[in-house]
C-alpha cells in the first residue's frame, strides 16, 4: 500500500509530485522520494518520514524539469531507510522506478541477476530488483534509446514476475516518456491538456484533471506530454474507456476540524443519510439497490450468504450477518477476506458472495472476490471508492457514498457499510417473509438515525472527558452481545489503531471463559449494552467485572439509570432497535479512540506502522 503520481507536460513536475503524494500519504508514510528528468539528467531526492521532509529537501536541493515520478512508502520488503526508499534505480543509474505491490518471486530474480551478471544492490526492496531487471532487458536490446526499447524491457521483465505491481518508469536517455504499468496495485492515468498524469489513486490528481482512465491488469501506458498510448502486457491494443473524475477535492480536506478522523466522525449524520439517498421506497416498503444486478427471482433464490472484507470492513460484515439472518431469515457466513480465499469452503452454487471494502482495493478481499468468481458465484461488491478494482471486478454491488475517507482509521465507512447492509438485508427479507408493515417501520427507524447519530456527536466533550481519565490503561476490553458484539470488536480495532493501547473486543459472555482472568483495577471495560432483549444479561457480566475492582464504562439507553448506578462512567444514547443499535453504539467508541489517541498525543489520522489501504498481501 504505497502511492506513486507521475506528471509528465508543461508544468514544473515537482510541486505536482509533492502535492500528489500528499494526497496519498495516507496509503503510507514511511519515506518519500522523487525522480524528476530535466536535460538529459535524473535527479533523485528521496527522504525518509513524511512529505514534509521530502518538500523540504526539495527546496534546499530543487529539481526542476517538466517530467517526473514519486512515491510515498509502506514498507514492505526491507526497513525504513533511505536507501530503501523509493525511487530506485537500474545498474546503469538510468532507468528510476517507483512501485506499488509486491514481488514475490524477487529473491530468486535478484539472485540471478547477481550471479549471472554481477549486478550489486544498494537495499533490500523488490523493487530495486525490478529496476535492475528491466534495466537488464534493456541493456539487451540493440538500438538508440527509445520508447519502444523501453516498452519492450518491461514487457520482458513484467513476463518474468510474479507478485503485483503498479509501477513508473522513466529513462534518462528517452525524455519526454514515462511508461506505467499494473497487475493487481491500482492505477490510473489522468488526462489533460499537453500534459498528463499517472497515479494510484484519482484523489492525487483530482485537481489537475476531469478526465482519467483506470487502467486494467496487464494494461502497459506510454505517456508523453500530449498524447498517451495503453496496450497490454502480451502485446497488442488495450480496450480503454475515459471516465469523468467525480472527486470532490474539498471533502479531502479537514475544514475547521485538527484531524481527518474528527471530521470524519462528524459526517455520520450525513453520510448514513447518503447511504439511504434514493433507495427507499414506501411504496413498496422496501429498499431499492439497483446496482445489485440481480432481480427479485434470482435473490430469491439464493440460499447463503457469504461476506467478506478485512479489519473493520470485516466488523461490518459480522453485522450483516446478524441482519440478514435476522431480517431476511437467510444462513450467512463471515469469512476474513485473508482466510476466504485459501479456505476451500464448501458452497452451493446459488450463495451470494458480498465483498466489503472502502478503497476497493484491498489485496486479500480482491483475491478473494476473484477466488469466488473463479469457483462460478455471484459476487457483489460494497464500496466506497466507484472507480476501485473491487467495484469494477464485482457482478454489481452498492455503493457507500461516504466521499472520501483520508484517515487511517475506518470511521465513517463502518456505519455506511452497516447501513447499506440493512438495506440489502430489508430488500432480502422483503421478497421473503416480512410484511409491508415490517418493511415500513424499518424504513421509519432507518430514516430518524442521522438524527440520533447528531444527538449522541453533541456528547462528544463528555466523551473527550471519559477518555483522558483513562488514557492511562495498559489494556482495554471492549464487549457486547448479538448487533453489538462486532461493535465491541470494532471499538477495540479502533482505540488500539490510533491511542496503541491494547485493546481487545469479546462477546460479554465470553468473560467468563478465561477472559475475566486478565480484569484488574488498572484495565477498564467498555460494555455496550442498550436496553435491548439481552440488556440484563450484560448487567450480569458488568456485576461480575465490577466485583473485580474492574472500571467500567458503559454504553446504554437514555434514561438507563441501572448502567448509571452500576458503571464507573456511562454514555447514553438514543434508544432504537436491536438490528440498528450498530449504527449508534459505534459513534461513541470511535470518539473514545480519537480523544484517547490526542490525549496521548498519537498521529491520529497517519497512525504508526499503518496505511489506509493495504493493497499488499
Ligand atoms: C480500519 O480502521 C483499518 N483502517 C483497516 O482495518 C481497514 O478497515 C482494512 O484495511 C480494510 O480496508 P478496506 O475497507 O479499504 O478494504
Amino acid at each position: 500500500m504505497c502511492g506513486i503520481v507521475g506528471y509528465i507536460g508543461k508544468q514544473q513536475a515537482a510541486p505536482i509530485l509533492l502535492d500528489g503524494l500528499r494526497r496519498l500519504e495516507y496509503r503510507g508514510y514511511d519515506s518519500a522520494g522523487v525522480a524528476i528528468l530535466s536535460n538529459g539528467c535524473l535527479q533523485i531526492r528521496k527522504r525518509i518520514g513524511r512529505i514534509a521532509n521530502l518538500a523540504e529537501t526539495l527546496h534546499e536541493l530543487p529539481a526542476t524539469g517538466h517530467q517526473g515520478i514519486s512515491h510515498t512508502r509502506w514498507a514492505t520488503h526491507g526497513s525504513v531507510t533511505e536507501q530503501n526508499a523509493h525511487p530506485h534505480t537500474d545498474r546503469s543509474g538510468k532507468l528510476a522506478i517507483v512501485h506499488n505491490g509486491v514481488i514475490e518471486n524477487y529473491a530468486s530474480l535478484r539472485t540471478q541477476l547477481q550471479e549471472l551478471y554481477g549486478n550489486t544492490f544498494q537495499s533490500q526492496t523488490d523493487t530495486e530488483v525490478l529496476a535492475h531487471l528491466i534495466g537488464k532487458h534493456f541493456d539487451e536490446l540493440e538500438g538508440e534509446p527509445t520508447k519502444e526499447r523501453l516498452q519492450a524491457a518491461i514487457r520482458s521483465a513484467l513476463k518474468l514476475v510474479v507478485g503485483t505491481y503498479g509501477i513508473a518508469v522513466v529513462h534518462q536517455d528517452i525524455p519526454g516518456v514515462i511508461i506505467g504499468a499494473r497487475r493487481g496495485s491500482p492505477l490510473v492515468l489522468g488526462i489533460g491538456k499537453g500534459e498528463h498524469f499517472l497515479a494510484s489513486d484519482v484523489s492525487a490528481i483530482a485537481t489537475h484533471t476531469r478526465e482519467a482512465v483506470y487502467l486494467k491488469d496487464f494494461d502497459i501506458v506510454t505517456l508523453s506530454a500530449d498524447a498517451f498510448e495503453i496496450s497490454t502486457l502480451p502485446g497488442g491494443e488495450s480496450g480503454y474507456e475515459i471516465s469523468e473524475v467525480e472527486f470532490d477535492g474539498r471533502a479531502a480536506e479537514k475544514g475547521d476540524y485538527p484531524h481527518f478522523m474528527l471530521k470524519e466522525i462528524f459526517e455520520q449524520p450525513d453520510t448514513i443519510q447518503d447511504a439511504l439517498r434514493g433507495r427507499l421506497s414506501q411504496e413498496e416498503a422496501t429498499a431499492k439497490l439497483g446496482g445489485l444486478n440481480m432481480t427479485n427471482a434470482e435473490l430469491r433464490s439464493v440460499e447463503r450468504v457469504v461476506l467478506t472484507g478485512c479489519g473493520t470492513a470485516s466488523h461490518a460484515a459480522m453485522v450483516g450477518e446478524y441482519l440478514i439472518e435476522q431480517l431476511a431469515h437467510l444462513p450467512t457466513e463471515v469469512e476474513f477476506a485473508s482466510e476466504f480465499r485459501y479456505r476451500n469452503l464448501p458452497l452451493p452454487k446459488d450463495a451470494l458472495i458480498f465483498a466489503l471494502s472502502q478503497s476497493g482495493e484491498t489485496a486479500d478481499t480482491l483475491a478473494a472476490l476473484r477466488e469466488s468468481q473463479r469457483k462460478g458465484h455471484r459476487t457483489l461488491g460494497i464500496c466506497n471508492n466507484v472507480a476501485s478494482t473491487i467495484a469494477r471486478e464485482s457482478d454489481g454491488g452498492v455503493y457507500m457514498h461516504a466521499g472520501p475517507e483520508i484517515g487511517v482509521a475506518a470511521t465513517k465507512s463502518f456505519t455506511s457499510q452497516c447501513t447499506v447492509l440493512t438495506l440489502i438485508a430489508l430488500l432480502m427479507g422483503r421478497i421473503r417473509h416480512l410484511s409491508t408493515t415490517e418493511g415500513l417501520q424499518i424504513l421509519h427507524e432507518l430514516e430518524a438515525i442521522p438524527g440520533k447519530v447528531r444527538q449522541i456527536l453533541e456528547l462528544n466533550e463528555q466523551i473527550r472527558l471519559i477518555a483522558q481519565k483513562y488514557a492511562g490503561a495498559q489494556s482495554m476490553m471492549f464487549l457486547g452481545r448479538q448487533f453489538n458484539y462486532p461493535v465491541a470488536l470494532e471499538g477495540a480495532l479502533k482505540m488500539k489503531e490510533v491511542s496503541y493501547i491494547h485493546a481487545s473486543g469479546h462477546p460479554s459472555a465470553e468473560l467468563k471463559h478465561g477472559i475475566i482472568a486478565l480484569i484488574t483495577p488498572e484495565v477498564p471495560s467498555v460494555f455496550i449494552a442498550p436496553e435491548d432483549t439481552v440488556f440484563e444479561k450484560n448487567v450480569s457480566n458488568i456485576e461480575e467485572v465490577k466485583a473485580r475492582k474492574g472500571p467500567v464504562i458503559g454504553i446504554g439507553t437514555i434514561g438507563c439509570k441501572r448502567l448509571e448506578e452500576l458503571c464507573d462512567d456511562t454514555i447514553l444514547i438514543p434508544a432504537c432497535p436491536d438490528y440498528l443499535s450498530p449504527l449508534l453504539t459505534t459513534i461513541p467508541l470511535q470518539l473514545l479512540a480519537y480523544h484517547t489517541a490526542v490525549t496521548l498525543g498519537c498521529d491520529v489520522d497517519k497512525p504508526r506502522n499503518l496505511a489506509k489501504s493495504v493493497t499488499v498481501e
